[in-house]
């Protein structure tokens, strides 16, 4: 070697050292972001994955015959895109460490086959186990979190599936936010599915590892399972929304354990509940009954709705369900009227159950394609046994929705009598509660919280608009009132101040003598406010709760904006 190549050896191996050193604290030191706020998943993920429906039985063949379905069949144009190989594509690992993928059943290897969906504008998927071992006994990823990213990088992955067999008892949480980590470094966004069948509570910390989280048990095909897992899924619906979201499993639509009732109950119920619509069926050989649930182009609309929020049950009468979520379209409502019961009945949805204004709605099944006209107040259909009615609500009043000015301008004494006689729109900043609390309080009013003692906050602000009057908590929070079944309306704007911007989220419930009449979803600070008009004739108890949500505890200011109630004068 001469003295030159020597220095010049020297001189590349200092700029390599210095490259590492500048390299590896920016990779290891920076705070991780939450997967929820990269941008991956601002809505459910779509797509297709092998195993429901083929198990082991995986293959080049069927992944490019699948690809090409989802797009003969239209499915990519409303809106499916990820093709995911669940278990069984791995068989060993090389002597460097890396994955070797079974080269009988993917001859063309994995880079070919990501190449080949690419082209056909869908991504690719894959599933790995965070153990040592894969569900089915092939080789997991554990030690070889980075590595296995940047070979699925290198590849063309566009969205991981980790699964939890031989996890040795490690720390979920943990261990899921090392492969965000190992993700995230390879620089291509990539989806990440947690699957750890609802344990330990991965509504807890899912969203800050990765864009959804199973909440339950394996599905099966079959109706009582179905049953149990909406159930299971329904109430963890505070810890959905854009960026992250509960995952009840895949889709078995189609693969004939349950009638088309049945599947369109499953696929409506997914759509309410915010589900990512992972299909699992034989996508090359569809029933039209199965093309028909799987393309239904408005419940997927109402899926992928970017407002986000997943349903709740709004009433429930011996198991005879209505569900109900809250659109971009704040004069909108996704409703499904659900009997999971063996006759046929009668559900009613009122207005008032699912927080829109009362007076005319117009009604569309989102099943039939049809409009059901415009309606006052409540809309009532025959639902067969284990079925589902998908609605879509749209008040016509909308704009209504504030009340009128004041007859007589509130003019409260201290000890406001509740409805004062001459006082026929009082705020309820002007009236006495019963019960008063909330968290870094007390109850401001007319003022924000301002997370220190009372009279601290700011004028209430929701987006550009200033509020005289109304109430100012910090979740969790609880207010009461006595009405004495003298008032029939309730209104206010509700959000989070403006002072948290971007920061903060709660929920909102409105409770009319221990009954749920009305809850927000999981609104976020800067989101537009949400009018709230509701009928509360002979209302005594009127309880108005902020709840958390448990992953965005600070900054949660939320806002009763010029909240009031309509009394009628003795
Ligand atoms: C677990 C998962 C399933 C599937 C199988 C594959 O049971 O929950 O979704 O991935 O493993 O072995």
């Amino acid at each position: 070697m001469t003295t030159q190549t020597v220095r010049t050896t020297l001189l590349f191996g200092a700029i390599l050292m210095l490259a590492a050193i500048c390299y590896l604290p920016t990779q290891f030191n920076s705070p991780a972001a939450r997967a929820r706020d990269d941008g991956v998943a601002r809505t459910p993920p779509m797509g297709w994955n092998s195993w429901n429906r083929f198990g082991c039985n995986v293959s080049e063949k069927l992944i490019k015959n699948t690809a090409d379905s989802m797009v003969a069949s239209g499915m990519r144009d409303v809106g499916y895109q990820y093709v995911v190989i669940d278990d069984c594509w791995q068989v060993s690992r090389d002597p460097q460490g890396t994955i070797v993928a079974d080269p009988r059943r993917f001859p063309s290897g994995m880079a070919a086959l990501a190449d080949y969906i690419h082209a056909r504008g869908l991504k690719f998927g894959l599933y790995t186990d965070a153990g040592s071992r894969t569900c089915q006994g092939r080789p997991g990823s554990l030690g070889h979190e980075w590595q296995d990213a940047a070979t699925y990088a290198a590849w063309g992955v566009d969205y991981v599936k980790v699964d939890w067999c031989y996890n040795a008892g490690l720390d979920a949480a943990r261990q899921y936010a090392l492969f965000r980590d190992a993700l995230a470094a390879t620089g291509r966004p990539i989806a990440l599915s947690i699957c750890t069948w609802g344990t330990p509570n991965p509504w807890d910390w899912g969203d800050d590892a990765g864009h959804l989280w199973r909440t339950t048990r394996d599905i099966t095909d079959r109706w009582p399972i179905l049953l149990q897992i909406i159930r299971e899924n329904a109430v963890r619906a505070y810890a959905g929304g854009p960026g992250g979201w509960n995952d009840p499993d895949m889709l078995e639509v189609g693969n004939g354990g349950m009638t088309t009732v049945e599947y369109r109950t499953h696929f409506s119920m997914w759509a309410m509940m915010a589900a990512p619509l992972i299909t699992g069926n034989d996508l090359t050989r569809m029933s039209s009954a199965t093309r028909d649930i799987l393309l239904n182009h408005e419940v997927i609309a109402v899926d992928q709705d970017s407002r986000g929020t997943p349903a709740l049950i709004v009433h429930d009468d011996n198991n005879l369900q209505v569900w109900s979520r809250p659109l971009e379209d704040p004069s909108t409502r996704a409703a499904a009227l659900f009997n999971p019961t063996d006759k046929s009945a009668a559900i009613t949805v009122r207005w008032s159950d699912i927080g829109l204004a009362p007076g005319d709605a117009l009604v569309r099944d989102l099943w039939a394609h049809a409009d059901r006209g415009v309606v006052a107040d409540s809309f009532t259909a025959t639902v067969e046994p284990h079925g589902t009615i998908m609605l879509k609500i749209t008040a016509q009043s909308y704009v209504a929705a504030t009340l009128p000015d004041p007859v007589v301008p509130p003019a409260p004494p201290a000890e406001a009598p509740v409805a004062n006689p001459n006082v026929r729109y009082p705020y309820l900043s002007d009236l006495t509660p019963t019960f008063a609390d909330s968290a870094l309080g007390p109850v401001e009013l007319n003022l924000s919280n301002g997370e220190g003692g009372a009279g601290d906050g700011h004028p209430i602000t929701l987006g550009d608009t200033r509020y005289a009057k109304g109430l100012g908590v910090h979740a969790p929070a609880d207010i009461r009132y006595d009405l004495g079944g003298a008032c029939t309306d309730f209104a206010a704007d509700i959000g989070l101040d403006a002072e948290v911007g971007q920061h903060g989220a709660a929920v909102f419930q409105v409770w009319a003598d221990g009954a749920l009449i009305y809850d927000s979803g999981v609104l976020h600070g800067g989101m537009t406010p949400v009018p709230v008009y509701l009928n509360i004739p002979g209302v005594h108890e009127l309880r108005l709760v902020v709840a958390p949500v448990d992953w965005a505890t600070n900054y949660a200011h939320a806002d009763w904006a010029g909240a009031r109630v309509a009394c009628s004068v003795e």
